[in-house]
């Protein structure tokens, strides 16, 4: 489903990767998504107790670490070579995010079959929008190659993390994907949310200070023009607060 909305959003994501300072953050920041992916990896390797699952954890870590390396390496060369200019920070992550990881599951809490299902979901995305990437990144050819070398692991991922989740959890792993399927999308509303309310904050300011602010300003000078110029001293008022008996 997201692979298809991200090919119905194909010009955007051409437009994303067109500008050569945008591309370079872009990798520098999916090399980070990727080593934090290999680090959560390797811990799920020392804490599982099938083997299998253990040499399996490890090779992804390895892929996702030798990613990540990939990633800075062209990230930075795009970088250098370029002219200094200062540019837009706009990245787009929450329509291009690349490899999401484990979305901040916390390893050290879930079981085999959970983990799998998680990583199945997340390797499955990737492999898609990395599809997308590589197809919109025609005019740089360093970088398309880069992703379509990627894209060969994602997929083994994608394959190994289904066929073990179907292994370790014969009954359930419907329910499992599910479940994940339904975490996935609570934290894909998340970030669509987040990044509508400060769009909308942005607006909601702009209106504040083109629209709002010059009005107070209009009758502020309109009540200025009733005044008269330079100090005045105007005549005291009698009080009645002077004594009680006045
Ligand atoms: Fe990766
Ligand atoms: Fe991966």
């Amino acid at each position: 489903m997201v692979a298809d909305l991200d090919w119905w959003l194909f010009p955007l994501h051409r437009w994303i990767w067109s500008d050569a300072h945008r591309r370079a953050r872009k990798l520098l920041r999916f090399g980070e998504t990727e080593a934090d992916g290999g680090r959560d990896l390797a811990r799920a390797s020392e804490l599982t107790n099938d083997s299998r699952l253990r040499c399996l954890y490890l090779r992804h870590a390895q892929d996702e670490q030798r990613h990540a390396n990939m990633f800075r390496q062209r990230g930075a060369a795009v970088l250098v070579a370029l002219p200094t200019r200062a540019s837009s920070t706009f990245e787009a992550n929450w329509l291009a995010p690349g490899e999401r990881g484990l979305d901040d599951l916390r390893v050290d809490q879930q079981g085999d079959d959970t983990l799998l299902a998680f990583l199945h979901l997340s390797e499955r995305a990737a492999a898609g929008r990395f599809k997308v990437y590589e197809k919109a990144l025609s005019f740089d050819p360093s970088t398309q190659k880069l992703f379509a070398d990627i894209l060969r692991d994602e997929e083994f991922h994608m394959d190994y993390t289904r066929r073990e989740l179907v292994r370790v959890s014969p009954k359930k792993h419907g329910w499992r994907l599910f479940s994940a399927r339904a975490h996935r999308l609570w934290k894909g509303y998340l970030r669509v949310a987040t990044a509508l309310a400060s769009v909308m904050g942005g607006l909601v300011l702009l209106v504040q200070y083109f629209v709002v602010l010059p009005l107070f300003a209009l009758l502020a000078k309109r009540a200025a023009r009733g005044e008269p110029d330079g100090w005045v001293v105007r005549p005291a008022k009698r009080s009645s607060f002077i004594s009680q008996y006045e």
